[in-house]
């Protein structure tokens, strides 16, 4: 089934879309807008489209290219408006994260996609790692035992100037949000509460929110602590965050890089301790999908061709959102929230 489809922001994310989209077979590229419509011929030339319209709005580029898909990669608070306006024009819509600014919003579009009978996805490119993929695998088979905690780090300093370095929450809301998917990605399990510390450092580059620490409550008893700084210059733990998941039999460690370790407590006691035993953790299924915004265009290009729903379809991925947003709220009101979608 050959598809049609739209992207509408094209700027610095835009180019990872293209590339994925270009290596997907019967999708074309039929329209690019952007406010700035120099930006949307850019990518066109760079991409060698040129049939595809160009347009200055979303509105426009619908109108003229009537596509079966919509990619979204606007900015944060451009997203609710041009996914309605997706919706809207009968299209099944993917966005970039975060599905919206707030759980209003993105329930208003969780709701619109229900009533257009239309897939709405957004794309949470951190879960489409080897890694995580495996430690998925390996965590709900029970490997380790029932989790009873959840521990990451996320440590780095980058300078990228633009949108981040104004907006509000930037960690909470542009970055943690990766952690809080793949920590569901990993473990199945639900934040239902959430207490967290937001603050600037005094070195930070941003204007608010670059450091966060939070405690979540999960549905199974667990707590999962997520500490983050966006301006913590040296020893950073890459992108994915640093991990410990500890199971009622043993604990994985991830270094968010290529160490990934478990060990199960069996056998003898000696002194205070027991006998640990470091176990395999198995390879990649070939079922699993993994290689970013790849993965997660191909997977919802897929789903809209057979009528299925995708792994990040919006009903489902707003409680990632929503651990976001409620460590957000919880900063501001110096208190536990209620996580509810
Ligand atoms: N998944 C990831 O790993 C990842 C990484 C970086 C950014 N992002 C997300 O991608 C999105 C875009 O980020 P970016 O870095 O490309 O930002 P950017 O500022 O480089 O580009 C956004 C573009 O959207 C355009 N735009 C804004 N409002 C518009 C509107 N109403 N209609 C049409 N165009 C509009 C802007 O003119 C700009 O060109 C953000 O939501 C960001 O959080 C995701």
């Amino acid at each position: 089934m050959r598809l049609r489809a739209a992207l509408v922001g094209c700027g610095a994310m835009s180019r990872a879309w293209l590339e994925a989209a270009g290596r997907i077979d019967d999708l074309e590229i039929v329209g690019l807008a952007d406010l700035d419509i120099d930006r949307a011929r850019s990518r066109a030339a760079e991409f060698d489209l040129p049939s595809a319209f160009v347009a200055a709005s979303v509105e426009e580029v619908l109108v003229q290219t009537e596509p079966d898909l919509l990619f979204d990669v606007v900015v944060p608070s451009a997203r609710h408006d041009v996914v309605a306006a997706g919706l809207g024009a009968a299209c099944h819509v993917l966005s970039e994260k975060p599905m919206a600014e707030t759980l209003d919003e993105a329930r208003d579009l969780v709701a619109r996609a229900k009533a257009a009978g239309r897939l709405h996805a957004v794309v949470q490119n951190r879960r489409y790692l080897a890694a995580v993929r495996r430690i998925a695998r390996f965590v709900r088979a029970g490997s380790i035992g029932e989790v009873t905690g959840v521990h990451a780090g996320f440590f780095l300093a980058p300078h990228f100037g633009g949108f981040r370095e104004e907006m509000d929450h930037v960690l909470l809301l542009d970055m943690a949000i990766h952690g809080f998917d793949a920590m569901r990605c990993m473990t199945g399990l639900t934040a239902n509460g959430v207490y967290c510390r937001e603050w600037n450092p005094i070195n930070s580059w941003y204007r608010h929110g670059a450091s966060a620490a939070a405690i979540f409550d999960l549905d199974n008893g667990a707590v999962f602590t997520y500490r983050g700084s966006w301006c913590a210059q040296g020893l950073d733990t890459g992108w994915e965050c640093a991990w410990r998941i500890v199971g009622t039999k043993g604990t994985l460690v991830w270094d968010g890089r290529d160490s990934l370790r478990a060990e199960i407590a069996g056998g003898a006691r000696k002194g205070l301790f027991d006998e640990v035993t470091q176990i395999r953790i198995p390879p990649l299924d070939p079922a699993d999908g993994i290689d970013g915004h790849l993965g997660v265009i191909s997977g919802f290009v897929r789903a809209v061709r057979e009528g299925t729903e995708p792994e990040t379809v919006g009903h489902d991925n707003i409680r990632s959102l929503a651990m976001a947003l409620g460590a957000i709220r919880s900063a501001e009101a110096g208190r536990l929230i209620d996580i509810v979608v």
